[in-house]
């Protein structure tokens, strides 16, 4: 039997770590506060993948974009204004990352059910995870309590990892970030789905260099003309681009990447062995990309007191 001073004792420890660790995210962070907050989520980002496919791979990309660049904080949804240099236009986003709406949508639906309580940020992380599920994805605990940014960073949404980065390039940029090049390969496996535009592979596929498939070289050329075109679309993975398989490895294995930064992940270096075993193992690559998506959803959110709630998703309180 414990006595009363132990239980005393015990208590107040308790208090001191919950309090220390008050700034920490938890998958029930809105059970007492939005109990309806999951499934308000699940039951948008469903409705609008099944209205288009592709909105589960802009989705996922949408939730990358933010968490590289000041965290995941929800700085990428933020519009121009006075005090905001929006990440919108910036390179690697301008007219290319997609749904905003999406989130807006979500978002006002949940200011109506518990309004001020739920982060875009968290909005975003979700969303991420139950569009990866929509489209036979792995899914995955997510844990909640991030807080929504009062600032954005045009400059650092530059940075983000480009088409045009060389292997070790990639490797640094991800491990910056607390990824291994084993991350690095699960991640980009979100390749699988989606498109890309023509001007971010016409180098790749009219350069003729030997780590590109002749014809597929061709066929992709059709699609995408010397000069012109730079908007048009090509799926990432040719062969089932609106599911979430392990594809993508096998087409890196034939060198049929995309984009060229897909295929230095297979091209005689230090990763070649990563991809060649998830071209070989879909649940294990399943299995990691779910690890390395947690991983990139702990990134630096703000919590406690830090940042805000917003009540809509392109704009400061
Ligand atoms: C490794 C570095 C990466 C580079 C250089 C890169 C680059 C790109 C580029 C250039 C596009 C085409 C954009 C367009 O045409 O508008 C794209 C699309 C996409 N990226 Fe990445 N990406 C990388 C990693 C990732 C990661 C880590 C994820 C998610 C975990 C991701 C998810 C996606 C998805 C799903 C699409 C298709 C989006 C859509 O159809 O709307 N990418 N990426
Ligand atoms: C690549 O090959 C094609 C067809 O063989 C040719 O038309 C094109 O000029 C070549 N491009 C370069 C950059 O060498
Ligand atoms: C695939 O990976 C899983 C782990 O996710 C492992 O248990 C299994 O043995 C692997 N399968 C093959 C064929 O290597």
């Amino acid at each position: 039997m414990a006595s009363l001073s132990q239980i005393i004792f015990v208590s107040i420890l308790l208090l001191i770590i919950t309090t220390k660790c008050g700034a920490q995210l938890s998958p029930t962070f809105y059970d007492a506060t939005c109990p309806r907050a999951l499934k308000t989520i699940r039951t948008g980002i469903r409705n609008a993948v099944s209205g288009e496919r592709r909105m589960a791979a802009s989705l996922l990309r949408l939730h990358f974009h933010d968490c590289f660049v000041q965290g995941c904080d929800a700085s990428i949804l933020l519009d121009d204004s006075s005090s905001i240099d929006s990440e919108k236009n910036a390179l690697p986003n301008f007219k290319s990352v997609r749904g905003f709406e999406v989130i807006d949508s979500v978002k006002s639906q949940l200011e109506s059910v518990c309004p001020g309580v739920v982060s875009c940020a968290d909005i975003v992380a979700v969303a991420a995870r139950d569009a990866s599920f929509a489209v036979g994805g792995p899914s995955w605990t997510v844990k909640l309590g991030r807080r929504d940014s009062t600032t954005a960073s045009r400059s650092l949404a530059e940075n983000l990892p480009s088409f045009t980065d060389g292997l070790d390039r990639l490797i640094s940029t991800f491990a910056t970030k607390g990824f291994s090049a084993r991350d690095l390969v699960a991640l980009s496996g979100a390749h699988t789905i989606g498109q890309a535009q023509c001007a971010f592979f016409r180098d790749r596929i009219y350069s003729n260099q030997s780590d590109i498939d002749a014809g597929f070289a061709s066929t992709r050329r059709r699609e995408c003309p010397a000069s012109g075109g730079d908007s048009n679309l090509s799926p990432l993975d040719l062969v089932t681009p609106d599911s979430f398989d392990n594809n993508y490895f096998k087409n890196l294995v034939q060198k049929k990447g995309l984009l060229a930064s897909d295929q230095v992940l297979f091209s005689g270096g230090s990763t070649d062995s990563i991809v060649d075993e998830y071209s070989k193992n879909r649940s294990k690559f399943k299995s990691d990309f779910a690890a390395a998506m947690i991983k990139m959803a702990d990134i630096s959110p703000l919590t406690g007191t830090a940042g805000q709630i917003r009540r809509v998703c392109n704009l400061v309180n």
